[in-house]
C-alpha cells in the first residue's frame, strides 16, 4: 500500500504555505534576518508544539511565520513545499497563501506574492510541478481589512486563480465577507471558504457558503454530512470538498475516516489534503497512508485522488491530461 501511495500520481488543493514551513527553515530565516526564536533547536520547537483546536493551532501558527520577511523567504518556503510535494508525486497543486498576517506586520503584498509566484516558476521550470495560487482572507479581520487586501492583489489576479476564507471561524460568518467575494467573483477569480470541523453555528455557515457566497469548492466541509440539505445540496452541485484528515486528528482528535467514506458514498467529490503539514507532520502521502492503516482501501484512495484533478480549478484539457495520467498508473497498479 505504502508504494501505491507513494507512485500515485497526485493532486492537493488544500495546504497553506505558511503551514509548510519547517523549523529548520524557520531557523535559517529567523538567523538571517535578527528575529529571536523561543526555543533554541528545531526539536525543541517542534516539541513546544502544542495543539488541541483551532485557535491553539493558529496561535503558533501566526507566532511562527513571523521570520518571512523578504521576497527570498518567501520564495524559499514555496520552494522547499514544491520540492516535496513532487518527491511524493504531487504533480498539480493550489496552495494558501495568508498576505494579512504579513501585510500587518509591514511586508508588502507585492514582496509576499512575488517570493511565491518566481518559486512556483521555478518549481514548475526545473521540477515539473505545476500550481495555481489561491489568496486567503483572515476572517478574524475585519471586512474592510479583506477588501483592502482584495483591491491590492489586482494588479497581480494573473497570479492568482481564486481566494478562501481561513483562520478563526468562531463569530467570523461567510456572510461577513459577502461583499469581498462579489467583488472577487466579478474579477475572474473562483471562491472557496473554510468551514472547519465542529464550529460553532456550523450549518448556518455551510448554508450561507452554498447559497449567499454560492462558493465553488468548500474547504473541509465534514459538517455537510449532519444535514440531508447540505450534504444533497453538495452532492447535486458537484461541488469538491478539500478534507485534511491528519489535521482533523490533531483539530478535532478524528482522522474522520467513517466521514470522508460516507461522502464518498453520497457521490461526493470528496478529496485528501494536508492543511498544514510542517504542524501535523504529514504530507500528502502520509495522510493517504493514515487513511490506508484505518482501513481505506486501493480503491476509495484512488476515488479520492481522481476527485482531487476533477474539482481542480484547471481547465478541462489539462484536467484531462492529468486524469489520463492518473487511470494509467491505477490500471498498471492493478
Ligand atoms: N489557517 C491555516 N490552517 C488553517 C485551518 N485548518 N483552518 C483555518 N485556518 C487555517
Ligand atoms: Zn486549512
Amino acid at each position: 500500500m505504502s508504494d501505491f501511495i507513494a507512485q500515485l500520481p497526485k493532486a492537493e488543493l488544500h495546504v497553506h504555505l505558511e503551514g509548510t514551513l519547517e523549523p529548520e527553515l524557520s531557523f535559517a530565516l529567523a538567523t538571517r534576518n535578527g528575529v529571536r526564536l523561543d526555543y533554541d533547536t528545531p526539536e525543541a520547537l517542534i516539541a513546544a508544539y502544542d495543539f488541541h483546536d483551532l485557535p491553539s493551532f493558529l496561535a503558533i501558527y501566526y507566532k511562527a511565520m513571523e521570520v518571512l520577511v523578504t521576497e527570498q523567504d518567501f520564495f524559499e518556503l514555496t520552494y522547499a513545499y514544491l520540492k516535496k510535494a513532487r518527491e511524493q508525486n504531487v504533480l498539480y497543486c493550489e496552495p494558501f497563501f495568508d498576505p494579512q498576517a504579513h501585510t500587518s506586520r509591514g511586508v508588502p503584498f507585492a514582496t509576499v506574492i512575488t517570493g511565491i509566484h518566481k518559486a512556483q516558476e521555478a518549481a514548475r521550470a526545473e521540477l515539473g510541478i505545476e500550481s495555481q495560487l489561491i489568496l486567503c482572507f483572515l476572517r478574524d479581520m475585519s471586512a474592510e481589512s479583506a477588501m483592502e487586501t482584495l483591491l491590492a492583489s489586482l494588479p497581480f489576479k494573473d497570479w492568482i486563480v481564486g481566494v478562501g476564507l481561513d483562520s478563526d471561524e468562531k463569530h467570523n460568518p461567510p456572510r461577513k465577507f459577502a461583499e469581498v467575494f462579489k467583488l472577487a467573483r466579478e474579477n475572474g477569480y473562483k471562491l472557496t471558504m473554510h468551514c472547519d470541523v465542529h464550529q460553532l453555528n456550523t450549518h448556518e455557515h455551510i448554508r450561507q457558503v452554498l447559497d449567499e457566497i454560492v462558493v465553488d469548492r468548500i474547504d473541509h466541509g465534514i459538517n455537510t454530512l449532519d444535514k440531508p440539505v447540505l450534504y444533497q445540496e453538495v452532492a447535486q452541485r458537484g461541488l469538491g470538498l478539500t478534507v485534511c484528515p491528519v489535521s482533523n486528528r490533531f483539530v478535532v482528535q478524528n482522522l474522520t475516516t467513517a466521514e470522508i467514506r460516507r461522502m464518498l458514498e453520497l457521490g461526493m467529490r470528496a478529496t485528501v489534503n494536508s492543511d498544514d503539514p510542517a504542524y501535523f507532520r504529514a504530507y500528502m502521502n502520509e495522510n493517504l497512508q493514515a487513511l490506508a492503516d484505518d482501513g481505506m482501501t486501493r480503491d476509495e484512495l484512488a476515488q479520492l485522488t481522481r476527485n482531487a484533478f476533477a474539482v481542480a480549478w484547471l481547465p478541462d484539457a489539462r484536467r484531462a491530461q492529468y486524469l489520463d495520467t492518473l487511470e494509467q498508473y491505477l490500471r498498471q497498479a492493478a
